[in-house]
């Protein structure tokens, strides 16, 4: 037997008995290392003739190779073995309270959303999505927007080419289009989810929340819509009587169009909804355009219906008494902490919304 195979022994007996990784990596360096055995016996390849040289490095090669299978399986076992060591060691006492405890809240448009959509689908609603980034189409060719509409400005719309095509949607009405292009009637949806426009101040953000809402079938009138937006109000706010009033106005996408006030008067610095002789506007509403039931493939002499778009966030400052509307997108964790909700207590029909 060579001296190097006698010491190839040596260092099988070694392993066999190592207890833990750094000893293992000595032995490691020792034998694969720069000056390791390996090595050193490549070495005096250089004063062998070509032939012995052959028989010579297939030798040390089968030696490396199993040395090196050798210390794999003894690293895996020592892996092994730390790895179920350490975990009969910890032990977690999940009964134990928690010391630096701080319970997330949810943020005020979130609970809104929740809020509206726990009204809607007493009354059947479901709730529809669509992409923040849009196409031109949706958000307005399709909506009956003339080309010259002002809202296609791009100080009001923020453009993601220079074609002008491809949008972040300025509100959420192309989920109309999207959802009547996909489906057949009736449709009974709402959809809530965020807007854009190039707009900043104390009461607009260039990020902001709306919620469509659209219910197409046939012989539907404005009676069903105003009946709707009444129940809806008088639920969202908490209280048993509203006073509303539809005033006429104008959009492209509904014909006859309105807005929705409601009123309010101011006590002892708080903000009364439902009752007094001031009025504040809420949503924007109508029946849908027969030219919009026609972009979404269907007939105007068969189906009908209404569409209405609120403002979240203006809800959300309302009902909660804030008045900054900035603030709602600043992520201040004090600010969430004081007007935020506790994610237990989810709004149900039921049991109730805000309390
Ligand atoms: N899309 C309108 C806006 O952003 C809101 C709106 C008004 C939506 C009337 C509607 C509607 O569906 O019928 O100002």
């Amino acid at each position: 037997m060579s001296e190097f195979e006698k010491k190839i022994l040596e260092f099988k007996e070694k392993i066999k008995v190592v207890k833990n990784l750094p000893e293992l990596n000595k032995i490691n360096s020792e034998i694969f290392g720069k000056n390791g055995i390996i090595n050193l016996e490549f070495k005096k390849l250089g004063s062998l003739s070509p032939d012995e040289r052959k028989n010579f490095a297939a030798s040390i090669n089968s030696s490396k190779k199993e040395l090196t299978e050798f210390f794999s399986k003894k690293s895996t076992e020592i892996l092994d073995k730390e790895i179920i060591e350490k975990v009969n060691k910890e032990k977690i006492d999940i009964t134990l309270p928690e010391k630096d405890f701080k319970i997330g809240k949810v943020h005020p448009v979130s609970q809104v959303i929740d809020e509206i959509s726990c009204i809607f689908s007493e009354i059947g609603f479901s709730v529809e999505e669509g992409p923040d980034v849009e196409n031109e189409y949706n958000n307005f060719t399709a909506l009956n927007t003339p080309e010259n509409h002002p809202a296609k400005d791009m100080h009001d719309t923020f453009y993601l080419d220079q074609d002008m095509k491809t949008l972040l949607r300025t509100h959420t009405s192309p989920v109309q289009v999207r959802t009547m292009l996909k489906g057949s009637p009736p449709f009974k949806i709402i959809a809530p989810g965020r807007t854009y426009r190039s707009d900043s101040d104390q009461t607009h953000t260039p990020m902001f929340h709306q919620l469509e809402g659209l219910h197409i079938d046939k012989d539907i009138n404005m009676g069903h819509l105003k009946g709707c937006l009444n129940y809806f109000i008088k639920e969202f706010f908490e209280v048993e009587k509203i006073k509303m009033r539809f005033r006429p106005s104008h959009f492209p996408f509904t014909e006859p169009s309105a807005e929705v006030d409601i009123g309010y008067r101011i006590e002892n610095n708080k903000i009364i909804i439902g009752e007094g002789d001031k009025w504040l506007e809420i949503l924007g509403c109508g029946m849908v355009h027969p030219n919009v039931l026609k972009n979404c493939k269907l007939d105007p002499n068969k189906f009908q219906g209404f569409a209405f778009g609120i403002g979240i966030d203006r809800l959300a400052m309302l009902k909660y008494g804030i008045n900054d509307l900035r603030s709602f997108f600043e992520c201040d964790y004090r600010w969430l902490n004081h007007y935020g909700f506790d994610p237990l207590d989810v709004p149900t029909n039921y049991r109730g919304l805000s309390r």
